[in-house]
């Protein structure tokens, strides 16, 4: 038995598993097959989080909440336990702040906390910017697949002083394993081995190609690092998102 196996939950906050609403699942189907994906390697919860991008089609709150609750109901008539939650990956937009007034972006769980991504190729500067401006307006941001900015792989420290300003660190269960290759393989341990990461994620696509498989990752992480922090990257850190002090956002927001 897999030690992986004995945690009592498995949380995935950066998945694209809603059907139909970005370059993720195309279908109910392919969802429901990527959540007997997850539920086979160990994962028990799921933020479900589309992409927002300023200037594209993005599914409203609404939409995203009717679909989610579509899916769990699905989920259930097919004996599927994984539990489902909303939110979403924010490409960071210079209106980013007038957006969250209107309403216009999931936080994580109605939590106060906002999973955001950046080009790969931003530069540290826009990115230590951004996250000062979502931190002073109140939220808190956690930045989606650290691994994949050049700025980060060129000096893992600015993720150390982000983390300082109280931004947190997601990476990708796949760069774990090193499919995003070796030199994002040796970034991603060094992070972990300073324990830098706050959260994996699987960052699943669809149920071919990027799926939410994370037991090799778990393996991994068991192997190299003390029980006590895998348990948080795995599941502890993710109990503030799945159980909110502070609730943003309507009764009905999710
Ligand atoms: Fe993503």
């Amino acid at each position: 038995m897999v030690k992986e196996m004995d945690l009592e939950r498995i949380v995935d906050i950066h998945c694209h598993i809603l059907p139909a609403l970005d370059d993720g699942s195309r279908n109910l189907q392919e969802t429901v097959e990527m959540l007997r994906i997850a539920e086979r390697s160990g994962i028990t919860d799921i933020i479900a989080t589309p992409h927002y991008k300023a200037g594209r089609h993005n599914a409203s709150r609404g939409t995203l909440l009717k679909r989610l609750h579509e899916v769990q109901e699905e989920a259930g008539r097919q004996g599927i336990s994984v539990r489902l939650y909303a939110g979403n990956e924010v490409y960071y937009f210079s209106d980013f702040e007038q957006a969250m007034d209107a309403g216009q972006i999931c936080t994580m769980n109605r939590s106060r906390y906002v999973l955001i991504e950046f080009s790969p190729a931003e530069t540290f500067r826009t990115i230590h910017n951004a996250m000062d401006q979502v931190l002073g307006i109140g939220y808190y941001p956690i930045l989606a697949h650290a691994e994949r900015y050049g700025c980060m792989l060129e000096d893992w420290k600015n993720l150390d002083y982000l983390k300082t300003m109280g931004v947190e660190i997601q990476v990708n269960a796949s760069s774990v394993e090193g499919q995003t290759g070796h030199k994002v393989k040796k970034f991603v341990h060094r992070l972990l081995e300073n324990r830098l990461a706050d959260y994996i994620g699987t960052d699943a696509h669809g149920s071919v190609q990027r799926i939410p498989d994370i037991q090799k990752c778990c393996r991994q992480l068991f192997k190299k690092y003390d029980d006590t922090y895998v348990e948080k990257i795995l599941c502890g850190n993710a109990m503030k998102l799945l159980f909110p002090q502070e609730t943003w956002g309507n009764a009905d927001a999710g």
